[in-house]
């Protein structure tokens, strides 16, 4: 079997499907690897440094066509789909609900789909959730991004000069990248504090050492696959008007509210932003699918009555040599966990919640009721 792996095809995204510290997971599976050229650019890893651990370089198109399982961090252009050949499998993150025509192209043309986004949230896949290991780093930098924008420390110093009060952060919607958002402004000294509509999470919080804070919305409550259920408009009007005297006095206001497969809520307006210090920064991290935050834009930053309003698309990139290694694992484990030894090919066995999940297309058939 011949595994290749794409460069990503987005300039924001520096992150590689593949880490010289995971590959060698990878060949001792006993197949061939092939490389797209300048794949580990962004990651400081050269073409050679690949070479030399017994993988192949190839162009963009040669691995194409190449590959019986072609791996990436990006949809592919569905021009490309022409290369592949049939019968062979994608696997990466391929932004299925903005991507229904590449699913249905792919069924037509017999290539098998794998979605990592439909990773179920189950332990035993935990270690194949490229959601995750996204997120959680994608949190981390959400901070480190915003601290650069602020015109004081985080810390609380007490220093000859005077002292200097820590800044308060508060972090709304605590998932995987809130909770590394927290972890990460406590440990830099901030005072955090956090809100979710999942009641579940108040300990959560409580744990990392900041304040939960109350916002009673009447009922809200999650999926089975963990997410959050989405809010009546009522219920959001509430929200953001309880929320608002937290933004008022905080420093940094980072808003992670996700909705699996929606456009995220919006959840702070121009009114709240309207009432916040001058200087103090909100960091959307849900830009990309619609922001939380009135006036956020993809890739910019949005100054309204002094306060700073950023976005920033590919949150992971910015640690893309941790990302890289995080995603390539994901990947290796889902390869290794359906990897037929003996016939030295993928074995997709439909009884499996994983591959039930995670296979969109296969031989010919979309297979996940969302997208039919
Ligand atoms: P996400 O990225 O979809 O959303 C981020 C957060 O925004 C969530 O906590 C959600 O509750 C919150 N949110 C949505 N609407 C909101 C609103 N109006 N106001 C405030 N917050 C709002 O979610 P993520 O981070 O992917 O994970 C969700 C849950 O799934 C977490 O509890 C996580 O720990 C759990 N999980 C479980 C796994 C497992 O294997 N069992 C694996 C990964 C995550």
């Amino acid at each position: 079997m011949i595994i290749t792996a794409l460069k990503s095809n987005n300039e924001k995204d520096t992150r590689s499907p593949i880490h010289s510290d995971t590959i060698s997971n990878l060949l001792n599976l006993g197949v061939q690897i092939q490389f797209e050229e300048n794949i580990g650019n962004g990651i400081n890893v050269s073409d050679e440094v690949f070479q030399d651990q017994g993988i192949t370089k190839s162009t963009r198109e040669d691995c194409l066509k190449n590959g019986d399982l072609i791996v990436t961090n990006q949809p592919i252009d569905n021009a490309e789909l022409d290369h592949i050949k049939k019968g062979s499998t994608i696997l990466g993150m391929i932004s299925p609900f903005s991507n229904q025509q590449l699913i249905e192209e792919c069924a037509q043309r017999n290539i098998n789909l794998v979605s990592m986004e439909f990773i179920p949230r189950i332990t035993r896949a935990q270690k194949m959730d490229v959601l995750s290991s996204q997120a959680n780093l994608a949190g981390y930098v959400s901070v480190i991004e915003s601290a650069k924008h602020l015109s004081t420390a985080l810390p609380m110093m007490m220093t000859a000069a005077g002292t200097l009060k820590p800044a308060k952060v508060f972090v709304i919607g605590v998932g995987v990248a809130g909770l590394q958002a927290i972890a990460t402004a406590k440990r830099l000294g901030a005072r955090v504090e956090a809100f979710d509509t999942r009641d579940v999470v108040e300990e959560q919080v409580q744990s990392l050492g900041a304040k939960f804070v109350k916002i009673d919305l009447g009922e809200t409550g999650e999926t089975d696959q963990g997410y959050a259920k989405e809010l009546t408009p009522e219920q959001i009007q509430k929200q953001k008007e309880l929320q608002s005297k937290v933004c008022e006095r905080s420093d940094i206001v980072i808003t992670t509210a996700q909705l699996f497969g929606r456009p995220a809520p919006l959840l702070i307006d121009n009114n709240t932003i309207d009432k916040m210090n001058s200087g103090s920064v909100i960091f959307d991290m849900a830009v990309e699918s619609g922001g939380n935050v009135e006036g956020s834009k993809v890739d910019d930053i949005v100054t309204r009555n002094g306060v700073k309003i950023i976005g920033i698309s590919n949150l992971a990139s910015k640690v893309s040599n941790h990302a890289s290694l995080a995603i390539s694992n994901n990947y290796n484990n889902w390869i290794c966990d359906f990897f037929d030894q003996e016939n030295k090919k993928l074995n997709f066995d439909f009884e499996d919640e994983i591959i039930q999940s995670s296979v969109l297309v296969y031989e010919g058939e979309i297979k996940n009721e969302r997208f039919k």
